[in-house]
Order: C-alpha cells, then sequence, then structure tokens
C-alpha cells in the first residue's frame, strides 16, 4: 500500500449497521439485516443510513427531515439508547459498540412499529390532546389580535428548558413504566402539561391537573429518571414531574391522588413491618376495583409462575425492627416539627 493511500485510509473504517427490519405486508416477524459500509471520520448514523438507503438497499425504511438535532423526526435507537440519528456521530458509537465494529440500530419503543425504524407516533399526539397540551387563552377573544398578551421574564424562566422539547419521543421510548403500561402519560407529555400549567395565560390549568392525578397520570411515574438521561435536549423532565407532584399536592390535598395514598401505605409498611407488604399494597393505594379490573391478568401469570408475594400474615417483621421503630418515630417527629414550622412561616 502506498503512502498516500494509507494516509486516505487514515480516518476511515469498515462499520457494519445491524438495522431492525420489518415490512407489515411480507414479515411475519422482525429482524435484523447488516450493511457494512466504508466511512470516514465525522459521518453522523443518519448520513451512514441514508447512504446505505441510496447505494445499498432502497427498501430500508427511515423517518428524518432536518438533519440538524431540530425537527426531532430522525429519533431512533443506537446501541440500546433512543437518540437523534442526525447528532450522533458514528465514530462515538463505535467506542460504544458491544460488538467491535458493529452499530446496532432499531425504532423506538413503547410506539406502534409501522416499518423498518419508523413508529406510529398518534398516540403521542393523542395524549397530547387528551392533556390539553396547548394554552387556553385566559384573554377575552374580542382583545385577540389587538394587543400582546405578555408573560414576564421571571415567568418564562420556569418553564424556558420546557420550550426546548422537539417531541422527538426519545424519552417515551426510554421510559420504563410505558414498557408496561402504554396508557402511561409519558414524560413528554408530562412536560408539556407542566410547561402549559406554569403559564399565566393559561385557563386549563385546574381541567389538566385533574386529569393528570388520575389513572395512568403523574402519579404512575417511579422516578426512575431515564427519561431525563435519555433527553436528547437534555431538560431536566424530572423537574416538571416533581412540580406537576407538588402542584397536586398543594391544591388537591394529600388523600385526593392515588401517589398520595400510595405513599401512606408504604409509610405504614415500613414503620410496622420494617419492609413492605407488597401483596396489599395495590388494593390500599387505589381499591379493590381498581385492582382487580388492572392487575387481576398480572396476578394470574404471578400465580403461574409461582412468584406471588407472600400474604400480609407471612410477612414477618426485619430483623432490629425495635431498634428501627424507635428511629423512625424519632424521624417521624421531626419531619412534623418541620412541617408545623413551614406552615406557620
Ligand atoms: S422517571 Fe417516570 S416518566 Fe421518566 S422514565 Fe422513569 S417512570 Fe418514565
Ligand atoms: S423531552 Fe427531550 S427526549 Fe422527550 S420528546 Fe422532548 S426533546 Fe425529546
Ligand atoms: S432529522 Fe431532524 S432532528 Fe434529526
Amino acid at each position: 500500500m502506498t503512502d498516500s493511500t494509507m494516509q486516505q485510509n487514515e480516518g476511515k473504517r469498515e462499520v457494519t449497521f445491524r438495522v431492525h427490519r420489518f415490512n407489515p405486508q411480507v414479515d411475519t416477524k422482525p429482524y435484523y439485516d447488516d450493511y457494512t459500509i466504508k466511512l470516514e471520520k465525522g459521518i453522523t448514523v443518519l448520513r451512514a443510513l441514508n447512504y446505505i438507503k441510496e447505494h445499498v438497499d432502497p427498501s430500508l425504511t427511515l423517518r428524518a427531515f432536518c438533519q440538524a438535532g431540530i425537527c426531532g423526526s430522525c429519533a431512533m435507537r443506537i446501541n440500546n439508547m433512543s437518540k437523534l440519528a442526525c447528532t450522533t456521530q458514528v465514530w462515538d458509537e463505535l467506542d460504544k459498540a458491544k460488538e467491535p465494529g458493529v452499530i446496532k440500530v432499531d425504532p423506538l419503543r413503547n410506539l406502534p412499529l409501522i416499518k423498518d425504524l419508523v413508529v406510529e407516533m398518534d398516540p403521542l399526539v393523542g395524549k397530547m390532546q387528551h392533556y390539553s397540551n396547548w394554552v387556553e387563552s385566559t384573554m377575552p377573544e374580542e382583545e385577540w389580535g389587538k394587543k400582546e398578551f405578555l408573560v414576564s421574564g421571571e415567568e418564562f424562566l420556569k418553564y424556558d428548558k420546557a420550550t426546548d422539547c422537539i417531541l422527538c419521543a426519545s424519552c417515551v421510548s426510554e421510559c420504563t413504566i410505558l414498557r408496561a403500561n402504554r396508557e402511561y402519560v409519558s414524560p413528554a407529555v408530562l412536560l408539556k402539561s407542566y410547561r402549559m400549567n406554569v403559564d399565566t395565560r393559561d385557563a386549563s390549568h385546574d381541567q389538566r391537573l385533574a386529569d393528570l392525578v388520575k389513572d395512568h397520570g403523574v402519579w404512575d411515574c417511579t422516578h426512575c429518571y431515564r427519561c431525563q438521561e435519555s433527553c436528547v435536549k437534555h431538560i431536566p423532565i424530572m423537574d416538571a414531574i416533581h412540580g406537576i407532584r407538588e402542584d397536586a399536592i398543594e391544591r388537591r390535598g394529600v388523600k385526593d391522588t392515588s401517589g398520595a395514598r400510595h405513599a401512606e401505605a408504604f409509610m405504614d409498611d415500613i414503620s410496622k413491618k420494617g419492609k413492605l407488604v407488597e401483596a396489599t399494597l395495590p388494593i390500599r393505594t387505589n381499591g379493590v376495583g381498581w385492582t382487580l379490573k388492572n392487575l387481576l391478568p398480572m396476578a394470574v401469570k404471578m400465580v403461574i409462575k409461582r412468584r406471588t408475594p407472600p400474604p400480609p400474615p407471612l410477612v414477618k417483621a426485619s430483623k432490629g425492627i425495635e431498634t428501627f421503630r424507635e428511629e423512625f418515630r424519632e424521624m417521624s417527629g421531626h419531619v412534623a416539627k418541620d412541617h408545623e414550622k413551614q406552615s406557620g412561616e
């Protein structure tokens, strides 16, 4: 090989893209195709996939538009993490690849698959409609267009970061609750709902909040932080989720929400036994009717697999429970005092 050829080859590598394929018109189940191409350093995953589509396999289906991290349409799972293909460098992914030289590409999760790397966004849009993710103007209609409807800089700061969302659905794809329950409101919708609820020009706050605390709403979030970790715009989604919860407790009271009832049942178990009595936790949180309707199929599966949690009489208190109870009482006393202090301020 000559020096000039070696120089040309520097920064070039053969890369294999292991791409998820599924065409519902001909395939009965998904499979992977390997495409090996020679690439230069500096190429994004989107450019590489477009190259494959143009030069190797025109049947490969993906969605993209702006190619600049703005429109959100090229979100997909690259090496098992949802991200934008147009802002993801092939070289960075090679460093993370499980199999040397192989980059795995899959469609987003938690949304219905249309074809190859393209998912259906309608369920997300439907949730945005359900939770009224728009500003319902408090300005009388006759004044519309005649004057500006301003917010102060200070007010805007409360939702400034949330406005960076490009609705790419990466957080939706990574949400752990959505993996188990597709009806869950979803992190992107919670973020938008928060943004609307803190907007002083909006008139739908109370109705939106009432919807958010219902089943499949804000209290179902498990605080796993996966959505925030995967957000392509580094938006602190958890701040929005905490914000909605605090607002719900403040305006609607603690007993109103299943989340608060869950926390109460949790504390009760811990104070008495030092551990959770899992078998009855859903009933104490959401009642018998809800539990039968929503968890019966899962309970049957658990019985079949012999994975049912023990019934309350068989849950023995943890070792050292007496010391723990004392500490728990002391801690609860401090918390009660803090609350008294805060409400007196
Ligand atoms: S923190 Fe909540 S919304 Fe975010 S991924 Fe986890 S369960 Fe989903
Ligand atoms: S919150 Fe972040 S990850 Fe989720 S849709 Fe918006 S930009 Fe995408
Ligand atoms: S193509 Fe628009 S964000 Fe990637």
